[in-house]
């Protein structure tokens, strides 16, 4: 097995190691990389003393964690009430279709990974498209080509 990061210890040590330091250690964790690998929930739950599984359960509760690297830019599709009765499932069934992959799935080019967020607070802009940390505003499915062209 690979040697696990060194640089896992600093962050392990910070907490306690006790069951109510998983989900800052898990922030912590995702904050280095943009997501959480393998090795690091085995170095969390290594540190904690309970299993991966265990890990794993408790994380899939919070839709801010992410154990699949992400792509170069972040598109986010917002299905709050406001987008989504102003298409913002459309909105994502075309990214969908034109990337040709699923939320929480990556293109194979590492270009673009896709996710489906609740409200981000702009409802008034609804349906509303966020890449990486651009806002993108009243979008529809003839702009949307526009923006993720748009992204080198
Ligand atoms: S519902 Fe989309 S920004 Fe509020």
């Amino acid at each position: 097995m690979e040697r696990l990061d060194v640089s896992y210890d600093k962050i392990l040590h910070a907490y306690p190691n006790e069951e109510g330091s998983l989900i800052p250690l898990l922030q912590k964790m995702q904050a280095t990389k943009r997501y959480i690998s393998p090795e690091m929930v085995e170095a969390v739950a290594d540190y904690l003393g309970i299993t991966e599984s265990q890990v794993y359960g408790v994380a899939s509760f919070y839709s801010q964690f992410r154990f699949t690297e992400p792509g170069k830019h972040s598109i986010s599709v917002c299905l709050g009430t406001a987008c989504h009765v102003n298409g913002g499932e459309t909105l994502l069934e075309t990214f969908e279709r034109d990337l040709n992959i699923k939320p929480g799935e990556c293109t194979p080019d590492k270009k673009f990974d896709l996710n489906r967020v609740a409200c981000i607070g702009c409802c008034a802009l609804a349906p509303v498209v966020k890449v990486d940390n651009d806002v993108h505003s009243k979008v529809n499915v003839i702009k949307l080509k526009e923006i993720w062209t748009s992204y080198e």
